[in-house]
């Protein structure tokens, strides 16, 4: 790939970041629309991410990705906040505006929802009470976005309830708060149930829930995409339910951004989703 004197640069910014997947997955996108640009790793200590991030617009940088540690500092620093990030706590998106000031977005809710409408057409936030395993940052995305989709209810279910409750405070709308004991009775009636855990991570123990009360339409999906098909979704998939594996969140998450930067709208596809995939666990 040639990148000329005028390309337009963006990147993530993590502590570690050699692990991220965004490089190879803006790459490809670079690549296979013929766009003059780079995104790079950018491996910045928490110690200096202000710094860092302020430096952006200096460089000439369009914009970056925000990941783990930086997603709440990143909200705090910016100089516009979309009101979704504002309300999630969290931004995983700058903008780099033509005045040189610095936009926040977070744009994890789209990307679980641009996975679920892509992997099940028919699928439908509506359709029924939705069960979120987890209060972690994600969860708040998740949350925020199938409520905004219509959900009539999430059900949430932490190991410590007290994020949970912060967790519905903070976003207001329709929650119930289930005891982690009690988890797989908050499965009776649901149309989705999502993991936003570590639990079924490489690594990590498995999610301990039986999915028995699980209505036979009920969606089941998980953030973790390592493994691709988690002990979560295998149970799913031997009771016959239908369920979406993680990898495409983070594939449909990175479309803003790209958007944004390059001014190109990227389609998630199967060479793609494959590409990606080749760089797991490298
Ligand atoms: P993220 O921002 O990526 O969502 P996080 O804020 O560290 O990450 O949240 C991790 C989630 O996984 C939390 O809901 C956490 O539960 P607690 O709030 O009780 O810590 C959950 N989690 C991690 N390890 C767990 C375990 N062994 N059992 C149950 N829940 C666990």
């Amino acid at each position: 790939m040639i990148i000329s004197g005028r390309a337009r640069v963006a990147g993530v910014m993590g502590w570690p970041v050699g692990h991220s997947l965004s490089p190879r997955l803006h790459g490809y996108w670079l690549r296979a629309y013929g766009i003059d640009g780079a995104y790079v790793p950018l491996a910045v200590h928490p110690e200096t991410f202000e710094q860092a991030a302020r430096a952006l617009p200096r460089l000439g940088f369009v914009g970056a990705n925000v990941t783990v540690p930086h997603k709440e500092a990143a909200l705090v620093l910016v100089d516009h906040v979309e009101p979704l990030a504002r309300r999630i706590g969290a931004v995983n998106t700058l903008v780099v505006r033509a005045d040189g000031s610095l936009e926040g977005r977070n744009t994890d809710g789209f990307g679980f929802l641009g996975n679920l409408k892509a992997a099940r057409p028919e699928w439908e936030a509506a359709a029924g009470p939705a069960v979120v395993v987890g209060a972690g940052g994600a969860a708040r995305a998740v949350a925020a976005a199938l409520l905004d989709a219509g959900a009539p209810v999430v059900r949430l279910v932490n190991r410590t309830p007290g994020r949970a409750w912060a967790l519905a405070d903070d976003l207001g709308g329709s929650f119930e708060v289930v005891p982690w004991e009690r988890r797989a009775l908050a499965l009776e009636g649901a149309a989705l149930l999502v993991n936003t855990t570590t639990l079924g991570m490489v690594g990590q123990p498995p999610l301990e829930l039986a999915l028995d009360s699980l209505p036979v339409s009920a969606l089941v999906t998980d953030i973790v995409y390592a493994p691709l098909k988690t002990p979560l979704l295998r149970a799913a998939a031997e009771r016959g339910l239908p369920w979406v594996d993680g990898l495409g969140m983070l594939l449909h998450q990175a479309r803003p951004g790209f958007a944004a930067w390059f001014g190109r709208e990227p389609r998630v596809t199967p060479a793609l989703r494959s590409f990606v995939l080749q760089g797991l666990g490298s």
